[in-house]
Protein backbone atom coordinates (compact mmCIF):
# COMPACT_ATOMS: atom_id res chain seq x y z
CA UNK A 1 0.00 0.00 0.00
CA UNK A 2 2.42 2.45 -0.78
CA UNK A 3 1.06 6.16 -0.94
CA UNK A 4 2.29 8.39 -4.01
CA UNK A 5 -0.90 9.70 -5.80
CA UNK A 6 -3.04 11.79 -3.30
CA UNK A 7 -6.60 13.15 -4.30
CA UNK A 8 -8.33 15.67 -2.23
CA UNK A 9 -12.07 16.29 -2.51
CA UNK A 10 -12.87 19.83 -1.37
CA UNK A 11 -10.73 22.60 -2.09
CA UNK A 12 -11.92 24.64 1.05
CA UNK A 13 -10.02 25.52 4.23
CA UNK A 14 -8.82 22.14 5.17
CA UNK A 15 -8.82 20.62 1.64
CA UNK A 16 -6.55 23.38 1.23
CA UNK A 17 -4.08 22.88 3.78
CA UNK A 18 -3.69 18.91 3.51
CA UNK A 19 -3.69 19.35 -0.58
CA UNK A 20 -0.21 21.77 -0.29
CA UNK A 21 0.97 19.87 3.00
CA UNK A 22 0.73 16.98 0.85
CA UNK A 23 2.77 18.57 -2.32
CA UNK A 24 5.46 19.76 0.23
CA UNK A 25 5.77 16.11 1.66
CA UNK A 26 6.66 15.28 -2.04
CA UNK A 27 3.25 13.51 -3.12
CA UNK A 28 1.44 14.12 -6.84
CA UNK A 29 -1.92 15.86 -5.47
CA UNK A 30 -4.73 16.31 -7.15
CA UNK A 31 -7.78 18.91 -5.58
CA UNK A 32 -11.12 18.19 -6.89
CA UNK A 33 -14.06 20.64 -6.06
CA UNK A 34 -17.78 21.15 -7.52
CA UNK A 35 -16.55 25.19 -7.17
CA UNK A 36 -14.40 26.83 -9.58
CA UNK A 37 -14.25 29.81 -7.36
CA UNK A 38 -13.27 27.55 -4.38
CA UNK A 39 -10.12 27.26 -6.45
CA UNK A 40 -9.13 31.14 -6.35
CA UNK A 41 -9.58 31.23 -2.98
CA UNK A 42 -7.52 28.11 -2.31
CA UNK A 43 -4.80 29.31 -4.08
CA UNK A 44 -4.95 32.62 -1.82
CA UNK A 45 -5.00 31.01 1.19
CA UNK A 46 -1.90 29.11 0.00
CA UNK A 47 0.41 31.62 -1.37
CA UNK A 48 -0.35 33.06 2.48
CA UNK A 49 0.51 29.82 4.55
CA UNK A 50 3.49 29.40 1.83
CA UNK A 51 4.45 33.17 2.81
CA UNK A 52 4.47 32.39 6.27
CA UNK A 53 6.51 29.20 5.71
CA UNK A 54 9.18 31.09 3.97
CA UNK A 55 9.52 33.77 6.28
CA UNK A 56 10.06 31.64 9.47
CA UNK A 57 12.08 29.51 7.07
CA UNK A 58 10.56 26.46 8.09
CA UNK A 59 10.73 26.13 3.90
CA UNK A 60 12.97 27.67 1.14
CA UNK A 61 10.90 29.50 -1.87
CA UNK A 62 12.35 26.74 -4.28
CA UNK A 63 10.68 23.87 -1.84
CA UNK A 64 7.62 25.96 -1.90
CA UNK A 65 7.52 26.27 -6.03
CA UNK A 66 8.72 22.55 -6.16
CA UNK A 67 5.00 21.62 -3.80
CA UNK A 68 3.24 23.70 -6.23
CA UNK A 69 4.34 22.30 -9.52
CA UNK A 70 3.00 18.73 -7.73
CA UNK A 71 0.04 20.44 -7.15
CA UNK A 72 -3.46 20.58 -9.25
CA UNK A 73 -6.94 21.25 -9.13
CA UNK A 74 -9.79 19.74 -11.21
CA UNK A 75 -13.33 20.23 -11.46
CA UNK A 76 -13.77 16.49 -12.84
CA UNK A 77 -13.94 13.66 -9.99
CA UNK A 78 -12.71 11.39 -12.67
CA UNK A 79 -9.71 12.74 -13.49
CA UNK A 80 -9.20 13.59 -9.80
CA UNK A 81 -9.11 10.17 -8.99
CA UNK A 82 -7.73 8.24 -11.90
CA UNK A 83 -4.66 7.42 -10.35
CA UNK A 84 -5.09 8.34 -6.19
CA UNK A 85 -3.63 5.89 -4.02
CA UNK A 86 -5.54 8.01 -0.94
CA UNK A 87 -8.30 10.07 -0.79
CA UNK A 88 -8.82 12.67 1.67
CA UNK A 89 -12.31 13.81 1.78
CA UNK A 90 -12.84 17.71 2.64
CA UNK A 91 -15.91 18.50 1.37
CA UNK A 92 -18.87 20.72 3.36
CA UNK A 93 -19.59 19.30 6.55
CA UNK A 94 -23.13 17.92 5.93
CA UNK A 95 -24.40 13.83 5.99
CA UNK A 96 -25.76 14.57 2.72
CA UNK A 97 -23.57 15.68 0.76
CA UNK A 98 -20.92 13.44 1.84
CA UNK A 99 -22.52 10.31 1.61
CA UNK A 100 -23.15 11.30 -2.01
CA UNK A 101 -19.94 12.39 -2.55
CA UNK A 102 -18.54 8.32 -1.48
CA UNK A 103 -21.28 6.81 -3.15
CA UNK A 104 -19.72 8.32 -6.32
CA UNK A 105 -16.12 7.43 -5.48
CA UNK A 106 -17.28 4.25 -4.85
CA UNK A 107 -17.90 3.96 -8.41
CA UNK A 108 -15.24 5.35 -10.05
CA UNK A 109 -12.30 5.23 -7.64
CA UNK A 110 -9.19 2.32 -8.63
CA UNK A 111 -9.37 -0.79 -6.41
CA UNK A 112 -6.30 0.28 -4.69
CA UNK A 113 -7.28 3.41 -3.32
CA UNK A 114 -7.62 3.87 -0.05
CA UNK A 115 -10.32 6.11 1.57
CA UNK A 116 -10.62 8.79 4.10
CA UNK A 117 -12.90 11.43 5.41
CA UNK A 118 -11.82 14.92 7.16
CA UNK A 119 -15.03 14.77 8.97
CA UNK A 120 -15.32 16.95 12.36
CA UNK A 121 -18.07 15.20 13.73
CA UNK A 122 -19.99 12.82 11.74
CA UNK A 123 -18.88 9.10 12.51
CA UNK A 124 -17.08 6.97 9.75
CA UNK A 125 -19.41 4.48 9.62
CA UNK A 126 -22.72 7.02 8.81
CA UNK A 127 -20.73 6.95 5.45
CA UNK A 128 -18.98 3.71 4.95
CA UNK A 129 -21.31 1.30 3.30
CA UNK A 130 -22.13 4.23 0.54
CA UNK A 131 -18.44 3.78 -0.71
CA UNK A 132 -19.32 -0.11 -1.42
CA UNK A 133 -15.77 -0.92 0.34
CA UNK A 134 -16.28 -0.20 3.60
CA UNK A 135 -13.10 -2.58 5.03
CA UNK A 136 -11.19 0.89 2.38
CA UNK A 137 -12.74 3.15 4.53
CA UNK A 138 -11.53 5.16 7.78
CA UNK A 139 -11.54 8.81 9.27
CA UNK A 140 -8.68 10.79 9.38
CA UNK A 141 -8.82 13.94 10.66
CA UNK A 142 -6.37 16.87 10.79
CA UNK A 143 -6.97 19.81 12.87
CA UNK A 144 -5.12 22.80 11.15
CA UNK A 145 -2.23 21.20 9.79
CA UNK A 146 0.60 23.51 9.82
CA UNK A 147 -0.14 25.23 13.42
CA UNK A 148 -1.94 22.47 15.13
CA UNK A 149 -0.45 19.10 13.50
CA UNK A 150 -2.35 16.38 15.22
CA UNK A 151 -3.82 14.12 13.00
CA UNK A 152 -6.95 11.66 13.98
CA UNK A 153 -7.03 7.86 13.19
CA UNK A 154 -10.22 6.83 13.70
CA UNK A 155 -11.84 3.44 12.45
CA UNK A 156 -15.51 2.42 12.29
CA UNK A 157 -15.96 -1.66 12.92
CA UNK A 158 -15.68 -2.34 9.93
CA UNK A 159 -12.32 -0.93 8.84
CA UNK A 160 -9.70 -3.39 7.78
CA UNK A 161 -7.39 -2.63 10.33
CA UNK A 162 -4.19 -3.11 8.35
CA UNK A 163 -5.26 0.44 7.16
CA UNK A 164 -4.17 1.50 10.57
CA UNK A 165 -0.53 1.44 10.06
CA UNK A 166 -0.45 2.56 6.44
CA UNK A 167 -2.23 6.00 8.18
CA UNK A 168 -0.30 6.40 10.94
CA UNK A 169 3.28 6.22 8.83
CA UNK A 170 1.26 8.36 5.91
CA UNK A 171 0.19 11.11 8.32
CA UNK A 172 3.95 11.34 9.88
CA UNK A 173 5.23 11.76 6.28
CA UNK A 174 2.58 14.71 6.47
CA UNK A 175 4.59 15.89 9.71
CA UNK A 176 1.57 15.47 11.47
CA UNK A 177 1.51 13.40 14.50
CA UNK A 178 -1.05 10.34 14.56
CA UNK A 179 -3.33 9.38 17.64
CA UNK A 180 -5.74 6.73 17.12
CA UNK A 181 -9.19 6.90 18.65
CA UNK A 182 -9.81 3.09 19.79
CA UNK A 183 -13.70 3.07 18.78
CA UNK A 184 -15.93 5.79 17.09
CA UNK A 185 -16.67 8.74 19.10
CA UNK A 186 -18.05 12.28 17.21
CA UNK A 187 -15.46 15.22 17.26
CA UNK A 188 -12.70 12.33 17.78
CA UNK A 189 -10.65 13.30 21.04
CA UNK A 190 -9.39 16.82 20.71
CA UNK A 191 -12.64 18.36 19.43
CA UNK A 192 -14.53 16.81 21.63
CA UNK A 193 -12.76 19.51 24.48
CA UNK A 194 -12.20 22.30 21.85
CA UNK A 195 -16.53 21.84 21.63
CA UNK A 196 -16.82 21.99 24.99
CA UNK A 197 -14.94 25.54 25.27
CA UNK A 198 -16.35 27.08 22.12
CA UNK A 199 -19.52 26.40 23.56
CA UNK A 200 -18.84 27.68 26.64
CA UNK A 201 -17.40 30.60 24.98
CA UNK A 202 -20.51 31.19 23.10
CA UNK A 203 -22.63 30.84 26.23
CA UNK A 204 -20.81 33.57 27.51
CA UNK A 205 -21.21 35.87 24.47
CA UNK A 206 -24.87 34.59 23.74
CA UNK A 207 -25.88 35.22 27.46
CA UNK A 208 -24.57 39.00 27.30
CA UNK A 209 -21.86 38.26 30.09
CA UNK A 210 -19.14 39.72 28.04
CA UNK A 211 -17.97 41.19 24.64
CA UNK A 212 -16.29 39.04 22.31
CA UNK A 213 -12.79 40.81 22.84
CA UNK A 214 -12.85 40.79 26.78
CA UNK A 215 -14.03 36.56 26.34
CA UNK A 216 -10.82 36.34 24.11
CA UNK A 217 -8.81 38.18 26.34
CA UNK A 218 -9.48 36.32 29.04
CA UNK A 219 -8.59 33.19 27.77
CA UNK A 220 -5.15 34.44 25.60
CA UNK A 221 -3.62 36.26 28.88
CA UNK A 222 -4.44 33.22 31.25
CA UNK A 223 -3.02 31.04 28.95
CA UNK A 224 -0.38 33.21 26.86
CA UNK A 225 -1.75 31.78 23.68
CA UNK A 226 -2.18 34.14 20.44
CA UNK A 227 -6.03 33.10 19.73
CA UNK A 228 -9.09 33.20 22.11
CA UNK A 229 -12.18 31.22 21.25
CA UNK A 230 -13.30 33.73 18.63
CA UNK A 231 -10.58 34.02 16.73
CA UNK A 232 -10.75 30.21 17.01
CA UNK A 233 -14.13 30.21 15.49
CA UNK A 234 -13.08 32.27 13.03
CA UNK A 235 -10.29 30.21 12.02
CA UNK A 236 -12.28 27.02 11.67
CA UNK A 237 -14.83 28.77 9.35
CA UNK A 238 -18.12 29.97 11.04
CA UNK A 239 -20.20 28.04 8.66
CA UNK A 240 -18.36 24.96 9.30
CA UNK A 241 -18.23 25.70 13.33
CA UNK A 242 -22.26 26.04 12.37
CA UNK A 243 -22.61 22.49 10.50
CA UNK A 244 -21.45 21.13 13.90
CA UNK A 245 -23.10 23.50 16.30
CA UNK A 246 -26.63 23.40 15.04
CA UNK A 247 -26.98 20.06 15.41
CA UNK A 248 -26.07 20.04 18.99
CA UNK A 249 -29.44 18.77 20.94
CA UNK A 250 -29.07 21.47 24.02
CA UNK A 251 -30.47 25.23 24.13
CA UNK A 252 -27.00 26.63 24.40
CA UNK A 253 -25.79 25.24 21.33
CA UNK A 254 -28.82 26.14 19.27
CA UNK A 255 -28.88 29.55 20.41
CA UNK A 256 -25.21 30.00 19.68
CA UNK A 257 -25.93 28.41 16.44
CA UNK A 258 -28.62 30.38 15.79
CA UNK A 259 -25.87 33.31 16.74
CA UNK A 260 -23.23 32.01 14.27
CA UNK A 261 -25.77 32.11 11.33
CA UNK A 262 -26.95 35.93 11.59
CA UNK A 263 -22.88 35.66 10.56
CA UNK A 264 -23.11 33.62 7.77
CA UNK A 265 -26.30 35.42 5.98
CA UNK A 266 -23.87 38.08 6.31
CA UNK A 267 -21.42 36.52 4.37
CA UNK A 268 -19.40 36.77 7.47
CA UNK A 269 -17.71 33.24 7.64
CA UNK A 270 -14.30 34.47 9.79
CA UNK A 271 -10.83 34.32 8.18
CA UNK A 272 -11.54 32.84 4.77
CA UNK A 273 -14.05 35.72 3.65
CA UNK A 274 -11.87 38.70 5.41
CA UNK A 275 -14.61 39.46 8.14
CA UNK A 276 -16.12 37.16 10.94
CA UNK A 277 -15.81 38.04 14.72
CA UNK A 278 -12.71 40.01 13.61
CA UNK A 279 -11.00 41.32 10.07
CA UNK A 280 -8.63 40.35 8.45
CA UNK A 281 -6.40 41.68 5.74
CA UNK A 282 -6.70 40.25 2.34
N1 LIG B 1 -12.30 24.23 9.04
C1 LIG B 1 -11.65 23.51 9.92
O1 LIG B 1 -10.93 24.05 10.79
C2 LIG B 1 -11.73 22.01 9.87
C3 LIG B 1 -10.84 21.25 10.66
C4 LIG B 1 -10.88 19.84 10.57
C5 LIG B 1 -11.80 19.22 9.76
N2 LIG B 1 -12.67 19.98 9.02
C6 LIG B 1 -13.63 19.26 8.17
O2 LIG B 1 -13.19 19.36 6.82
C7 LIG B 1 -14.33 19.36 5.95
C8 LIG B 1 -14.30 20.62 5.11
O3 LIG B 1 -14.35 21.75 5.98
P1 LIG B 1 -13.82 23.17 5.49
O4 LIG B 1 -13.78 24.04 6.69
O5 LIG B 1 -12.62 23.01 4.63
O6 LIG B 1 -15.06 23.62 4.58
P2 LIG B 1 -15.11 24.72 3.43
O7 LIG B 1 -16.50 25.20 3.42
O8 LIG B 1 -14.00 25.71 3.62
O9 LIG B 1 -14.79 23.87 2.11
C9 LIG B 1 -15.63 22.86 1.64
C10 LIG B 1 -15.40 22.73 0.15
O10 LIG B 1 -16.13 21.59 -0.31
C11 LIG B 1 -16.62 21.90 -1.59
N3 LIG B 1 -17.70 20.98 -1.93
C12 LIG B 1 -18.99 21.00 -1.55
N4 LIG B 1 -19.66 19.95 -2.07
C13 LIG B 1 -18.75 19.25 -2.80
C14 LIG B 1 -18.82 18.06 -3.59
N5 LIG B 1 -19.96 17.41 -3.74
N6 LIG B 1 -17.69 17.62 -4.20
C15 LIG B 1 -16.52 18.31 -4.07
N7 LIG B 1 -16.39 19.44 -3.34
C16 LIG B 1 -17.50 19.90 -2.71
C17 LIG B 1 -17.03 23.35 -1.49
O11 LIG B 1 -17.16 23.95 -2.76
C18 LIG B 1 -15.88 23.93 -0.66
O12 LIG B 1 -14.84 24.40 -1.49
C19 LIG B 1 -15.57 19.26 6.84
O13 LIG B 1 -15.95 17.95 6.97
C20 LIG B 1 -15.04 19.82 8.18
O14 LIG B 1 -15.78 19.33 9.27
C21 LIG B 1 -12.64 21.35 9.04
Amino acid sequence: MEIQQVCILGAGTLGSRIGFQAALSGFEVKIYDVHEASFQLSKKMIDKIAEGLVSSKIYSTEAIQLALARLSYTLDDEEAVASADIISESVTEDLTIKQKVWERMGQIAPEKTIFTTNTSYLLPSSLASFTGRPARFCAFHFHDVFYSRIVDIMPHPGTDTALISVLEEFGRRLNQVPVLVKKENHGYIFNVMLLSFLGAAGKLLVNEVASIEDIDKSWMVNFHVPMGPFAILDSIGLDTAWHVTHQLPDANSKAFAALLKTYIDAGKLGQKSGEGFYTYKP
